[in-house]
């Protein structure tokens, strides 16, 4: 998410700049901005590519051996110019670049508007560079003394840069939750969310840690202080990582990169949204349709691929937690059957993209019916998320791996918040019952963690059926959704047939086709279908068929029964999809890449499916 890069030395920094920007590029991102200070600082902010903005800069003069630039991957605000990074602080004296969300930004925000500042942009960033410099107009302090004052305030996920007029001879970079890495030359600095754009200068890196801040100065050493002013060594590391490596932050692919991204991405879907010790849970962007949607008597879920996969899991969730009927509905099909759609429904409309043109079609033949729509997207600004009433991003960060696995994560995330949300407004969900359900929750970037130590093993399994033509999937309750997610995600990537069925509906038709070539994936985690889902292994080792189950830690049951068992960490029934659903990620995977297909663009697929 977002690209963050700076220098300051003795050479021309707007080239050095612009080249780091488009290393960072794989990134993803929607706008891009540049600032160099050479007496006066000059801003060009720019949607679209990075050459979009050098056009824009064009003949501008850019001369200046100082500067600021940024890839930006939207959270607050469309993406446009405006909103694009750096942002100024009223004067103009300061210009910032940050990744990362300010989680307090509005409460922030509405103490400097009470003190006259005023804002241009719909940003996060634009509150906190005004924070710094009205620190500084009532404290008297230099930028680095305000930065450390400011985001002691602060609450949330920043890496920032940030230069001043008044200071030209310095940066001052911190960091918080979101990557920031400092390249030393000789008499240079270069700053970066990582060493892509620093590594053909200088292999000399300084990797900031949580709530650090430095200030780069020619002619001086780095100073490295934290937010409670203590001053640290700088621990200097030598880079030994080559470009490609890191852009896929030594990952060999998008796709495992995204995978283990997982913890971090439920995290940031979470954030500000769930503070598990007050008992509040509460989606800021649908707040104003809580008593609509509480009130609604269907909900209608209306997605395609994998997020119509998450939207199964949201229905078991509403239905459970918040006793409102629901429908999910493959878009393509919805749009074109002249369904029923009254003006108190509410459709949740699921996409990563935000683009994809039957959700799209689907939502604007629901709203001409009068129903509200509600939008769980991951792009800000994208198609979806402008046409619907009201909605909640995931905040997975870019997906950049055709199939999707994050983005799956974060909107069933997204979905259980809302659920929770609606359940508790409604009183559906015993007290206890929802305190325990959000203990589990804020749990669960922690248990993946742990669940992803199941990598080595997947890699063994896929060693073992790399070469097998069909796979059958099977779940009940919660982890049916997850079954069809992992066939899904199989014959994505490693073209092998997968299907994916509920437990007990196996027996009128797939059983048929279960011998001793058939491997079958059972979800068979402790919980409430556990029993039922023993008795369905048992009728598939009956006709030899060969049983990868995953299950809870410590379970003895199934092991007896199963060929292959994959441990997980236990959590509630509800949560069990963000859980089981790892080990099938990295299985089929493993066995795509067993096979020597192309992980991250499969044969005939597309991220983002802009025509029906
Ligand atoms: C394509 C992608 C899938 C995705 C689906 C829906 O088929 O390959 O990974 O699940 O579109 O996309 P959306 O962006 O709407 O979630």
């Amino acid at each position: 998410m977002c690209g963050i890069v700076g220098y300051i030395g003795s050479k021309q920094a707007y080239p050095i700049i612009i080249k780091g920007l488009k290393r960072l590029e794989y990134r993803g991102y929607d706008s891009a901005g540049i600032a160099i200070l050479n007496n006066q600082i000059k801003n060009f902010k720019k949607q679209g590519k990075v050459t979009e903005l050098e056009k824009h800069v064009g003949d501008n003069d850019v001369t200046g051996t100082m500067g600021i630039g940024h890839t930006r991957w939207a959270t607050h605000g469309e993406p446009n110019d405006v909103n694009a990074h750096p942002h100024y602080s009223n004067s103009g004296n300061l210009v910032m670049i940050h990744n990362g969300i300010i989680e307090n930004y509005d409460v922030l925000k509405k103490e400097l508007l009470k003190r006259g500042y005023t804002f241009q942009s719909d940003t996060d960033t634009e509150v906190l560079v005004n924070l710094i410099e009205e620190i500084q107009k009532q404290e008297k302090v230099d930028l680095a003394e305000a930065v450390r004052k400011a985001l002691a305030q602060v609450i949330g996920a920043y890496a920032i840069v940030i230069m001043s007029n008044n200071e030209p001879n310095r940066l001052v970079a911190a960091r918080k939750s979101s990557p920031l890495v400092i390249g030393i030359g000789e008499n240079e600095y270069f700053l970066a969310s990582d060493a892509t754009p620093i590594i053909e200068y200088t292999k000399n890196v300084v990797y900031l840690n949580d709530e650090e801040i430095a200030v780069v100065e020619l002619g001086k050493k780095m100073q490295l202080f934290n937010i409670k002013k203590e001053n640290k060594t700088p621990y200097i590391q030598e880079l030994e990582l080559n470009l490609e490596e890191i852009e896929k932050g030594g990952y060999d692919h998008f796709m495992l990169k995204e995978i283990y991204e997982q913890p971090r991405s439920i995290m940031d879907s979470l954030r500000g949204r769930l503070r598990a010790n007050e008992g509040i849970v509460q989606l800021g962007g649908v707040l104003d349709y809580e008593e609509k949607i509480a009130k609604a008597k269907r909900i209608i879920m209306v997605a395609c691929g994998t997020s119509w996969h998450a939207g199964l899991v949201g229905e078991y969730l509403f239905e459970d937690l918040a006793r409102i009927p629901v429908e999910v509905e493959y878009a393509s099909e919805f749009r074109y059957r002249n369904p029923i759609i009254n003006e108190d429904d509410i459709v949740i409309a699921i996409s990563q993209s935000g683009e994809t043109a039957d959700t799209l079609a689907a939502i604007q033949l629901a709203k001409e019916k009068g129903a509200t729509i509600i939008g769980v997207c991951n792009v800000v600004g994208s198609s979806i998320s402008r046409a619907t009433h009201a909605g909640s991003y995931t905040h997975a960060g870019p997906e950049i791996g055709v199939a999707s696995t994050k983005a799956f994560t974060s909107q069933i995330t997204v979905l259980t918040l809302m659920a929770l949300m609606i359940g508790k407004k409604k009183g559906t969900i015993p007290t206890s019952r929802f305190h325990h359900l959000i203990q589990e929750l804020a749990l669960i970037p922690q248990k993946l963690e742990k669940v992803l130590k199941v990598d080595a093993q997947t890699l063994e399994l896929s060693h073992i059926f790399k070469d097998v033509r069909n796979f059958l999937y099977l779940g009940r309750g919660y982890s049916f959704p997850v079954a069809l997610e992992g066939a899904l995600k199989l014959k994505e990537i490693s073209y092998i047939h997968a299907e994916g069925y509920p437990a007990a509906e196996m027996k009128h038709g797939p059983i048929a086709l279960i011998d001793e070539q058939m491997p079958v994936v059972v979800i068979a985690t402790k919980g409430a279908s556990y029993e039922k889902v023993v008795s369905n292994i048992q009728e598939v080792k009956a006709r030899k068929g060969v049983v990868i189950a995953v299950v809870t830690e410590g379970d003895e049951q199934v092991k007896e029964m199963a060929d292959h068992i994959i441990e997980i960490p236990e959590t509630d029934d509800i949560l069990v999809p963000f859980i089981s659903v790892v080990p099938l990620q990295l299985l089929s995977y493993h066995i795509a890449v067993l096979r020597g297909c192309n992980v991250d663009q499969p044969r005939n697929l597309a991220k983002s499916v802009t025509v029906e």
